[in-house]
């Protein structure tokens, strides 16, 4: 048992798993359900409080993916929970492009006071991460009349037409759906299997953003064509790939040197993840346009892009969306900022920090462990299978993260090989210290075979 974690009363579990409950929802999902999700195994959620989610079998399960990176206030956080009942009372719906409503205003007017360097940005919302990806892909073309747009090997910017042709982490993603949207070159990310120096971690020195200016505009891509770069500021389903801060530095001099629009996705970087609102004020960064969705509204479905005022001059008509923005989820999302300004960036900081060490301290054990990184909440693990850290452990990690489920640890898994701690924003020293001891007993398990 972990330092703090004697008086705990979660995880705890009172059946099988699943359990008979479970089986039937399962057998339900498997009857009517998209095969196109990615389960990693069964839970079937009753009630989330916190960190602690309950299933419909009433076992307690410590939660370190939060939906996902969403639910960054924690499961049904009481003021969110307030504001979304105050909202649900007074009116649902009434579309935000043909009608006013002071919710959407309000937490614009929040947003932009929380962008980075100037004030004079505007906001333009969606339901969903995608959608503000596809909103952003839009306007960049609309705004400078270019049709080329940048983007990176290890991204991923969601599932529609648009964002799906930006993301480049799984070819699963893509096939079948082709011809994708033209114009997208993929480059590579820092630290990237494709460096085009062939040099990796420590070496590399962003070498990769030079040769899109050398090689990539002399020989291929007219600059001048090109409307934009999309970036994960942290690559997130990619690999929780934090790259060196010179990576970013030199792409937005690059933007700047060409008139080429420097995009963010913050979608799950963002809302504090990272112990900062915007994972871009790490690198020093003031994006031309941003993104956001996932934990903005602690789990009610809302994106929103940003977009420098200048930038954001397209025609009543050019872009909406009936549901975007909508009342309850703009409520629920002034609720959650306020929830996040009231001490729990600075938690992600002091317990992503106290996670690594942790983590770190766990490495020395197990042979599995090839890498501990992160910022902030924003914390994965490597599993890789030899001493010098080349093969990775696919299978193993796959095993962990259904070994660590067995014994009430939800996880999730990121890139090809890693594990992803991402705790709500709450989550305390016990809730870490456990989650590391029950992951020790999951890699013990997949070590002996
Ligand atoms: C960086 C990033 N962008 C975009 C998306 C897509 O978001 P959504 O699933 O809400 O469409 C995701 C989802 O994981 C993401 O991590």
């Amino acid at each position: 048992m972990g330092k703090n974690t004697e008086k705990m009363d979660y995880p705890r579990l009172v059946t099988e798993l699943p359990g008979p409950a479970a089986k039937a929802v399962l057998a339900k999902d498997n009857r009517f359900i998209s095969p196109s999700y990615t389960r990693s195994y069964p839970l079937v959620i009753k009630k989330g409080q916190g960190v602690v989610v309950t299933d419909i079998d009433g076992n307690r399960f410590l939660d370190f993916t939060s939906g996902i990176a969403v639910c960054n206030t924690g499961h049904s956080h009481p003021k969110v929970v307030e504001a979304i009942t105050d909202q649900a009372h007074k009116f649902l719906h009434m579309s935000g492009t043909d009608f006013y409503y002071s919710a959407q205003s309000e937490l614009a007017e929040k947003l932009v006071s929380l962008a980075p360097e100037n004030d004079d940005w505007r906001v333009f919302y969606s339901n969903s991460g995608a959608e503000s990806v596809e909103a952003a892909l839009k306007l960049v073309r609309y705004h400078t009349r270019r049709t080329r747009i940048i983007s990176f090997f290890g991204a991923f910017h969601g599932r529609t037409m648009g964002a799906m042709s930006l993301s480049a982490s799984k070819s699963i993603h893509e096939k079948g759906f082709a011809p994708l949207v033209p114009g997208i070159t993929h480059v590579p990310y820092a630290y990237c299997y494709r460096c085009p120096y062939n040099l990796k971690y420590p070496a590399c020195n962003a070498y990769c953003v030079d040769w899109i200016r050398d090689n990539l505009f002399k020989r291929a891509m007219p600059p001048e064509e090109v409307a934009a770069v999309f970036v994960e500021p942290i690559q997130g389903e990619g690999g929780y790939v934090i790259p060196p801060k010179r990576f970013h530095t030199k792409l937005k001099q690059l933007c700047e040197d060409f008139g080429i629009l420097y995009v963010a996705d913050e979608i799950q970087t963002g809302m504090g993840r990272t112990g900062k609102m915007f994972a871009c004020e790490h690198f020093d960064i003031a994006p031309d346009i941003f993104t956001l969705a996932k934990g903005i509204a602690s789990g009610l479905p809302l994106g929103a892009m940003l977009a420098k005022s200048e930038i954001m001059n397209w025609q009543p008509g050019s872009h909406a969306s009936t549901f975007g923005g909508n009342p309850v989820s703009c409520r629920a999302a002034l609720a959650t900022i306020e929830v996040l300004e009231n001490g729990l960036i600075e938690n992600a900081t002091t317990m992503g920090n106290y996670l690594k060490s942790s983590l770190n301290a766990l490495a020395g054990q197990h042979r599995l462990i090839g890498d501990v990184r992160g910022i902030g909440l924003m914390v994965a693990i490597e599993l890789v299978n030899d001493r010098e850290k080349k093969t990775k452990a696919i299978e193993e990690r796959n095993a962990a993260i259904f070994s660590a489920f067995k014994k009430g640890l939800l996880l999730l898994g990121c890139g090809e090989n890693g594990i992803r701690f991402i705790p709500a924003l709450t989550v305390s020293r016990a809730d870490i210290d456990k989650a590391v001891s029950i992951l020790d007993e999951a890699l013990t398990e997949v070590e002996k075979g």
